[in-house]
């Protein structure tokens, strides 16, 4: 049995998605510690619902250039073998990527290398889809580098893009997809 720590800036509900397919047996694994930016985030709350360590780390809650070393021990004493980044907003630390190296995912709701990078999170990326009048959109899965969205694209899956659809319509259905996918992935990476 696999351990998966979670970083979540947010909502959370891939971190739901997640934790779901854990206790259905889907995922071969645990979610065994959440690790959020974010001190009020829903992601936090929900993980203490779910009775799973909850923990807030941030570059403005450690002392400066501490904050990697701070992940570390966390990751450690909870025995972490990979790390899923779902909704995380902030970069990764160097002493991090370098433990963790191949082992760090994130998932992004575009069709990388397309909507990817600095500011191109949440609503942003959907609404630049539908800028741009494409007719599909998706999700991809890759490995985390020390840069937004790069590193080695893993999976993806289209969604299509509806006539008269607004960011929020497109945002819930690449979502709705992101819990499926994300829960398959993960089943098929830790076989
Ligand atoms: C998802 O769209 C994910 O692809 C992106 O952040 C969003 C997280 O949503 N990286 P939630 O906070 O899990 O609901």
């Amino acid at each position: 049995m696999k351990n998966i720590a979670v970083f979540a800036s947010h909502g959370g509900s891939d971190l739901q998605a997640i934790i779901d397919g854990c206790k259905a047996g889907k995922i071969p694994a645990r979610v065994c510690v959440v690790i959020s930016n974010n001190s009020g985030s829903r992601a936090l709350e929900r993980a203490k619902g779910e009775g799973i360590p909850a923990v807030h780390l941030s570059a403005n809650s450690t002392a400066a250039g501490s904050l990697g070393d701070e992940m570390l021990a966390v990751l450690h004493a909870h025995k972490t073998d990979i790390v899923f980044l779902a909704g995380y907003l902030k970069k990764i630390p160097a002493p991090v990527l370098k433990t963790y190296e191949n082992r760090i995912f994130n998932i992004h709701p575009s069709l990388l290398p397309k909507y990817g990078g600095r500011g191109m999170f949440g609503i942003n990326v959907h609404t630049a889809v539908l800028a741009a009048g494409d007719t599909e959109t998706g999700i991809t899965i890759h490995r985390v580098t020390a840069e937004y969205d790069s590193g080695d694209i893993l999976a993806q899956r289209k969604v299509p893009v509806h006539m008269g659809d607004t960011p929020e319509s497109l945002a819930a259905r690449v979502l709705e997809q992101e819990h499926i996918f994300l829960v398959e992935f993960l089943e098929g990476e830790l076989q």
